[in-house]
């Protein structure tokens, strides 16, 4: 058993600002504070889970925003219940690669694509709730960056939300910002838009001062 409580930290933004390797970064420094780590992403770790992720990302049927919504939002309850719960319960650290603020965000931008009405962000949260059971992160870190320069990092095919196209990314973008505080009582907006190594030194300084 680690010295420290177990946290639970989610971690946000748009495609391309970097996550995966920031991620590692954050997984590094817990692990240095003793903490003993489920990494999760969000939609998947689950059976269901990733089952729903290759019908929400990678297929070509058309859905509802509705759906959509649902979909993540099952796919997360999914996460929660058979991974996130019983961790914490162990006394280890959770990280997630995104979480419910990601739905808000996503499914409440509406884009020219899709004719049918995207969802109000009140609602997403308040579904959000009922989904996850109540269960929020304890800290929420916001990756960001201009959508332009983060579509230039994106060197694999553009999923199916991606290839909605950098205006929408940048609608994306500043969603996020608005709807951050709601997602975690604490919570931190790092420039991405910076060499790696600088962006880490960020998320570490905000880690500790969270877990000191
Ligand atoms: P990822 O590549 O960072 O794992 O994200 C998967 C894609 O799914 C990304 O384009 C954002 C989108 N997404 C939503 O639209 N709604 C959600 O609730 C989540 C978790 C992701």
């Amino acid at each position: 058993m680690s010295d420290h409580p177990s946290i639970f930290i989610s971690v946000d933004g748009i495609d391309g600002v970097g996550k995966s390797t920031q991620i590692a970064t954050i997984r590094d420094s817990l692990e240095q504070k003793g903490c003993s780590i489920e990494q999760v992403r969000d939609p998947g770790s689950s059976a269901i889970g990733t089952r729903l992720r290759s019908l929400l990302l990678e297929s070509e049927l058309q859905m509802h925003r509705r759906t959509e919504a649902m979909l993540f939002m099952a796919s997360r309850c999914e996460m929660i219940e058979t991974t996130i719960r019983p961790a914490l319960a162990e006394g280890r650290c959770v990280l997630s690669d995104r979480f419910l603020l990601s739905t808000v965000v996503y499914q409440s931008v509406g884009d020219a694509s899709c004719s049918n009405e995207a969802v109000a962000p009140e609602m997403l949260w308040e579904l959000g709730a009922l989904a996850n059971g109540g269960l929020r992160p304890d800290l929420t870190l916001l990756l960001d960056m201009p959508a332009s320069r983060a579509m230039e990092r994106i060197d694999r095919p553009a999923d199916r939300m991606e290839s909605r196209g950098v205006e929408y990314l940048e609608t994306v973008r500043r969603r996020f910002l608005d709807q951050l505080q709601y997602s975690s009582d604490r919570t931190a907006v790092i420039n991405a838009d910076q060499p790696p190594e600088k962006v880490s030194a960020d998320i570490r300084e905000v880690v500790s001062s969270v877990m000191s």
